[in-house]
């Protein structure tokens, strides 16, 4: 799959919400999260939703940073709302205008045994990814970083730097399945975003699994088949061999053991 590096065509805006995530550790879950998030507290009328979304959909057909169309992006400058945009990079090749803007930046990160599952499944099913003939043959690239965006590791340590920098938050998979509605509150907080506990639940509920699930259809159309797979935590005991999870624990550990980010995505 060809990826378009246009990033540095962007200009970030301070009032930017920049979610990352590494493929597979569910951006578009946190996507419709912080879309929620914002339209419910900026109260919207019925018709600025309308046009936000029209506008949004427009754009960002391929929602992700490092896939849209530069001349589309050109308008992105000028949109009369918060804009909230979703990326795969790492932070070395960000735009650096996200750096210096300050705009917040909320890192989602999920165990990597699971995303590499995740992941496997991703590759195997759509079209214009490299498929592979077993677990064991992807598992061997997914160690080595040989797979659409690069390796997760080397993700992981690239952002492993930032986690000093203010505009930095940090969010797992892991504690978002265990409490949506706390990790939600998180999230609203960090970015400034005022909504009641109840309008706060209204958001988890409408963002769970089975919700967005069910909506994929509509939402993504047949990808949503796709993406939306299982949605759970622990699925890799499923797919690795004791070995496998062996290697990976090592891993883990050299490249992340007594850092910020490993003690937070610990496993
Ligand atoms: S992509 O294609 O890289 O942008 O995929 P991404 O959205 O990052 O991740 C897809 C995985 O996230 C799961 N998912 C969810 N989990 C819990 N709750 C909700 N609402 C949700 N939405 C998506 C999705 O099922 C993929 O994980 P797996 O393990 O494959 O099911």
């Amino acid at each position: 799959m060809q990826v378009n590096i246009i990033s540095n065509k962007i200009y970030a805006r301070s009032d930017d919400v920049i979610l990352a995530g590494y493929p597979k550790n569910g951006t578009n879950w946190l996507d419709q999260v912080l879309n929620d998030l914002e339209i419910t507290a900026a109260k919207y009328t019925e018709e600025e939703i309308n046009e936000r979304t029209n506008i949004t959909n427009e754009l960002f057909v391929m929602p992700r940073l490092e896939l849209g169309d530069p001349e589309k992006f050109k308008r992105m400058k000028e949109l009369p709302f918060r804009r909230i945009i979703v990326t795969h990079l790492s932070p070395e090749v960000l735009p650096k205008s996200i750096f210096k803007s300050k705009a917040k930046i909320l890192l989602l990160v999920r165990n990597p045994k699971d995303t590499a599952v995740s992941y496997f499944h991703f590759h195997n099913n759509i079209p214009t990814l490299p498929s592979f003939s077993s677990w064991d043959e992807y598992f061997t690239a997914f160690m080595h970083g040989k797979l659409c965006w690069g390796s997760y590791f080397g993700y992981l340590v690239e952002w492993n730097k930032h986690m000093d920098d203010e505009n930095v938050m940090v969010i797992t998979y892991e504690e978002l399945k265990e409490n949506q509605t706390l990790g939600l509150k998180k999230i609203a907080d960090f970015f400034g975003f005022s909504l009641s506990e109840e309008e706060i639940q209204t958001v988890a509920e409408k963002s769970s699994f089975e919700a967005m699930k069910e909506k994929s259809f509509k939402t993504h159309g047949t990808f949503g088949k796709i993406l939306f797979r299982k949605g759970i935590v622990g699925d890799w005991k499923d797919h690795f061999s004791e070995a496998q999870s062996k290697e990976m624990d090592r891993k883990f550990e050299v490249c992340l053991a007594g850092t910020k980010l490993g003690e937070k995505m610990k496993y």
